[in-house]
Order: structure tokens, then C-alpha cells, then sequence
């Protein structure tokens, strides 16, 4: 059984799409999968926005084969690890699961980067020169997570 993470931001079009591509270009396909959601289901079935296929595609990140999706509580139960971008998606999540067991799936993704600093990544949908930066924090958290993902 592969093991499963999950990316979630808000929109689900604009950073936990650009965090799904990366882990996904960093593991093996056949041992770890990886999806995203958004706690809203404002964008439910759109592509992801064009900011964030125009940044990972300069990286050779393609992630226009993603269409958004809302979260779900069955999620915790296909997820291992469910990595959230800021605390409103932490406390979003949190409010749905069920049990411990459910809420010790959820983590901010920069504390895998910058451990128990409690960092946020940017929600850069009101920002065109946030995507870059937002790119590198994913790509730097993602080097961590690929780290503790079997080979
Ligand atoms: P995301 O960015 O959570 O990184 O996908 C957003 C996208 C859309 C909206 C907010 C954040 N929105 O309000 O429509």
C-alpha cells in the first residue's frame, strides 16, 4: 500500500496544487501518492489558477492535469499525512476530524522546513509576484517530506 499525503490550502487552485506537483515530482509513484484539496469548494472542478501553472511549468512542474476539489472528512481516512498551508486551513481541518487519531494527521507544511516555528505559506491569490516565493517555500518543505517517504 502506497502511502498517502495530502495538500491543502483554501481555493485548492492557487498553493496546495503547486505543493501537490512538487512532492509528487520528488517521490517514487509507485510507493507514495499524492493529492490536494481546498477547505472551500470555491473553485470546485476549475484548473488551478494560471499564476501557479505558469510558476511550477518555469520549474518543470506540470500541474495542469489537476482540477480543484473540496476537502472531505473521508479524507482522513485515505490520507497518512494531511499538510495544510496556514492556520486557518489548520483549524478548518482540525474542526472536522473526528478523534486524535484524525487531527495528528494535520500539519502546517513549513514546520517540516522550519520545525515548530509555526510558519504560514502566503496566500498569494492577491498577489502575482507572491507565486515564486511561495514556490520555494513548497519546494524547500517538500525536500524535507521526501525525506521521511520510502525511496
Ligand atoms: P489557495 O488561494 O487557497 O492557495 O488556492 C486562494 C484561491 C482562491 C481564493 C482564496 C485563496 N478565493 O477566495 O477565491
Amino acid at each position: 500500500m502506497p502511502i498517502k499525503v495530502l495538500m491543502v490550502c483554501l481555493g485548492n487552485i492557487c498553493r496546495s496544487p503547486l505543493a501537490e506537483g512538487i512532492l509528487q515530482s520528488k517521490v517514487n509513484p509507485a510507493l507514495v501518492k499524492v493529492d490536494s484539496a481546498g477547505t472551500s469548494g470555491y473553485h470546485h472542478g476549475e484548473l488551478p489558477d494560471s499564476r501557479s501553472i505558469a510558476t511550477g511549468l518555469s520549474h518543470n512542474i506540470d500541474i495542469r492535469q489537476q482540477r480543484s476539489r473540496k476537502f472531505s472528512i473521508r479524507d482522513f481516512d485515505t490520507f497518512d499525512k494531511i499538510f495544510v498551508m496556514d492556520k486557518s486551513n489548520y483549524n478548518n481541518v482540525i474542526a472536522l476530524a473526528r478523534n486524535d487519531q484524525d487531527k495528528n494527521k494535520v500539519m502546517l507544511i513549513l514546520n517540516q522546513s522550519h520545525p515548530n516555528k509555526n510558519l504560514e505559506v502566503p496566500d498569494p491569490y492577491y498577489d502575482d509576484n507572491g507565486f515564486e516565493a511561495v514556490y520555494q517555500m513548497l519546494d524547500q518543505a517538500c525536500n524535507q517530506i521526501a525525506k521521511t517517504l520510502p525511496k
